[in-house]
């Protein structure tokens, strides 16, 4: 694919995530000599910098949050050589005249076309605000260059919110100029599940309700909320991981081949993934659902904070930074196959996986003591340690048939010479080829937030909903069993519990 001439246009550049991930990314891309001959970036932000001082926090991102070494300093300059900024109140529509008057002297400048990406990397009340400005000053405009819209998530708070801002969006722009962005998405090893089902003939005729017990999504991360209270307590562990990130994983896993790896292939099929989910009635909500909260607890021997006496958070909220969900796809493919999806901070370790559980053989040769319900896994590990694992049964050499679970284990650390990029750098790139493949379709992120919408109305005001402490450190409220109740099953455990004896993970 080629990478036309293009200005990316970063609106909340003086923030994190531009520091942290989007300044690191685009260093990336240049230095594996992937960003377009003419290409500038232009950071817009409230805060008055100059382009000099703009361009040396830059630098320092890329050296704190990319790790580079010391020797790339003159690279690195090289690099923020295209970067620009330019201070403006994003509230004040008349402001961006200014972007407009910038944004022409710089493809004079560059002697380009006016191909332009916005992104959109501020508070979400800004979402629907600049779009509209932009496009007042007819900055939406496609006659003399393409311009693409990526918008961060969370893309809306809940269903209604969502789409509203899906309407204001659409008044001004067309779908195909909207980029919604989720991380997930990008990363390797997530694409890699299209991959693995979709390039290989040993799993495709098992995937499906004959041959698979369960699936079982996790996205568990070790650390708490950080100085993230204020953001968090708005949002909580569905809208954060499950709502995006965690669904998104879901409906690759459950999608139908497409007819091909095109953009509109493939989302068409995982669209279906969530028009089929099956819905919850709100009676069920707590048959199904759990959600938990972590507490202060010592980790290897160190205290470590409660969710409630973290930074910015309310001592008596009920925001969940746990939860735990059993649904059903209902389709040909699927029908009857639970499938359950945890995520939580403060958990004994950081691991995204997917295991597919495989059913039992009908009938046990051997002695029914070495088996299990779900012995078969196939495990897809997305983050760290990124690969993926079998799990089967083997016989233990000696006297008798004595059966034993072994590991048939992938990793991508043993290729040589292979670069994981970031989920950001693909991304990014994707956009400026115009490949909106993996990025979230309106309809798709509407459909995700119709499903979660009865379980997010009882958790916000059905005061017997339980918010279940556990103690940071450890894998959850302990009744996160009970969701998958069948014998003698729980969720995958990569690592054991860190309170207490203060044992350490091995994955
Ligand atoms: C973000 C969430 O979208 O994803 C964070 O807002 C979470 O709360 C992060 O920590 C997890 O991403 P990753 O790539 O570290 O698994």
């Amino acid at each position: 694919m080629t990478t036309e001439n293009q200005i990316l246009v970063i609106f909340g550049a003086s923030g994190d995530l531009t520091k942290r991930k989007l300044l690191p990314a685009l260093y990336e891309l240049f230095e594996q000599k992937m960003l377009p001959e003419k290409f500038a970036i232009l950071g817009v932000s409230r805060t008055k910098y100059t382009d000099y001082q703009f361009r040396d926090k830059m630098h320092s991102s890329i050296i704190d949050y990319g790790k580079h070494g010391i020797d790339e300093v003159s690279r690195i300059k090289k690099f923020v050589q295209n970067v620009y900024y330019q201070p403006i109140d994003t509230n004040s529509p008349e402001a961006y005249a200014e972007v407009k008057n910038r944004l022409k002297t710089l493809t004079d400048e560059l002697g380009i076309k006016s191909n332009f990406i916005y992104y959109l990397s501020t508070p979400p009340s800004l979402y629907g605000t600049i779009p509209q400005y932009l496009a007042e000053h007819g900055l939406n405009k496609q006659n003399d260059g393409w311009k693409r819209l990526i918008v961060e998530k969370p893309f809306g708070y809940d269903l209604e919110s969502a789409l509203e801002l899906n309407k204001t969006l659409l008044s001004d722009w067309e779908e195909d100029q909207i980029y919604r962005i989720d991380h997930y998405l990008g990363k390797e090893t997530v694409q890699n599940l299209l991959v693995t089902r979709f390039s290989n003939g040993i799993f495709e005729p098992l995937w499906n309700r004959n041959y698979v017990h369960h699936v079982e999504v996790t996205g568990a991360e070790s650390i708490g909320v950080e100085n993230r209270g204020g953001y968090y307590e708005g949002s909580g562990a569905l809208r954060d991981m499950i709502q995006n990130h965690l669904l998104q994983v879901v409906s690759l896993i459950a999608m139908e081949p497409p007819s091909s790896i095109d953009s509109m292939a493939i989302r068409n099929e995982t669209l279906k993934v969530f028009q089929s989910l099956r819905r919850i009635k709100e009676d069920e909500v707590k048959k199904v659902t759990i959600r938990g909260q972590y507490t202060s607890s010592k980790i290897n021997g160190e205290k470590v904070l409660g969710y409630r006496e973290e930074k910015g958070v309310d001592p008596d909220s009920r925001t969940e930074t746990y939860a735990a969900i059993k649904f059903y796809i209902d389709n040909w493919r699927w029908g009857g196959v639970p499938f359950y999806v945890r995520t939580g901070k403060r958990l004994p370790t950081r691991v995204s996986e997917v295991v597919i559980h495989f059913k039992p053989t009908p009938h046990y040769l051997f002695s029914q003591k070495e088996v299990c319900e779900s012995c078969n896994q196939l495990v897809l590990r997305i983050h760290p340690d990124e690969g993926i694992l079998i799990k089967f049964g083997m016989k233990v050499p000696g006297a008798g048939f004595k059966v034993k679970n072994v590991n048939m284990d992938f990793h991508y650390s043993d290729l040589s010479n292979i670069r994981l990029p970031s989920a950001y750098e693909r991304l990014l790139l994707d956009c400026m080829q115009g490949d909106a493949t993996l990025f979230a379709r309106g309809d798709a992120v509407i459909e995700a937030w119709k499903f979660l919408a009865p379980v997010q109305n009882v958790w916000e005001h059905d005061p017997a909903m339980p918010v279940y402490g556990y103690p940071a450190g450890t894998w959850g409220p302990e009744n996160a069993d009970e969701l998958i109740q069948e014998k003698e099953m729980t969720w995958r455990y990569p690592c054991k519990n860190l309170t207490g004896d203060g044992l350490y993970c091995e994955l």
